[in-house]
């Protein structure tokens, strides 16, 4: 397996969840990690557990304001000079979201976060990718089982609408970028024990949000971070191009 070492990668959605623990794995794995999100303290306070070689640059930013993202890679560009790796792992799920439903605004944010803000990140991080002239471009895009199957919940449709065009989009992107020798992995956890569902349904539905994760044995974080160092570290001839991780007793 390749070294991970010094290569520099941007984790989007850094302050919980998977995100936090992918840019604690990767600082440990010696990357040059840059975390993003809006509230920058939990980063902070991991900073505080992490020896003096491995700290994260922390950048405040809100994913779904064009400026804001401008700025944070711009702030990269200034840093660091260059990108390797890109991990989209911002994303939300969201109550008042149903087809029939929902409202408008938050239909928006969904879509303003899941995918201009995805999409977006990944035509800047090319442009750095490419202007570094780096030998690891690699754009890693946090989908979902719910980007491949159709969930029957009404709060899960509009969600699984945006993940299933993260689907379409990393494939497209997989062609477009295979020329340029960036790789392209869509990554597609089953249920993972974050602050995801309070997030996104603990106002529509507070019991179901708790009782999320007391059902089965869920995924921790880790473990998807895990599964991101296992795709960083394949031979730079290898594309993984989907990796669905689940809980073994999850039924989907
Ligand atoms: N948990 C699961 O079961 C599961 C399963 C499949 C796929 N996924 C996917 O995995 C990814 C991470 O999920 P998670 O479970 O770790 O979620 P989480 O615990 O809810 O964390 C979400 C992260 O996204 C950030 N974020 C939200 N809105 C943002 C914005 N406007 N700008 C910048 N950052 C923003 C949050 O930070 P701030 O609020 O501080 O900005 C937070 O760091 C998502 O794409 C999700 O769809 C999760």
């Amino acid at each position: 397996m390749a070294s991970l070492n010094g290569r520099i990668v941007l984790v989007t959605g850094a302050s919980a969840g998977i995100g936090l623990a992918t840019a604690e794995t990767l600082a440990n794995h010696g990357m040059k990690v840059i975390a993003c999100a809006r509230n920058i303290h939990a980063i902070e306070d991991l900073n505080k557990s992490l020896n003096p070689d491995s700290q994260i640059h922390i950048i405040r930013c809100d994913l779904s304001k064009e400026e804001e993202v401008l700025v944070l890679f711009k702030g990269i560009a200034d840093k660091f000079g260059g990108l390797d790796v890109l991990v989209n792992n911002a994303g939300m799920g969201g109550s008042g979201t149903g087809l029939l439903t929902g409202q408008y605004h938050a239909w928006q944010d969904m879509l303003n976060l899941n995918i201009l803000g995805l999409t977006l990140c990944t035509r800047e991080a090319v442009k750095l990718i490419e202007s570094s002239g780096s030998k690891n471009g690699h754009i890693i895009n946090l989908n979902s089982v719910a980007g491949h199957r159709v969930p029957v919940s009404p709060m899960r449709q509009f969600y699984s609408g945006t993940k299933h065009m993260v689907t379409a989009l990393t494939k497209n992107l997989r062609t477009t970028l295979q020329p340029k020798n960036i790789r392209v992995t869509s990554l597609s956890p089953g249920l993972v024990e974050t602050e995801f569902a309070q997030r996104s349904y603990g106002k529509e539905d507070p019991e179901g949000a708790a009782k999320m994760y007391t059902q089965i044995k869920a995924l921790d974080a880790k473990d998807i971070a895990d599964a991101i160092v296992y795709v960083l570290s394949a031979p730079a001839h290898v594309n993984v191009d989907e990796l669905t991780v689940t809980p073994l007793q999850q039924r989907y």
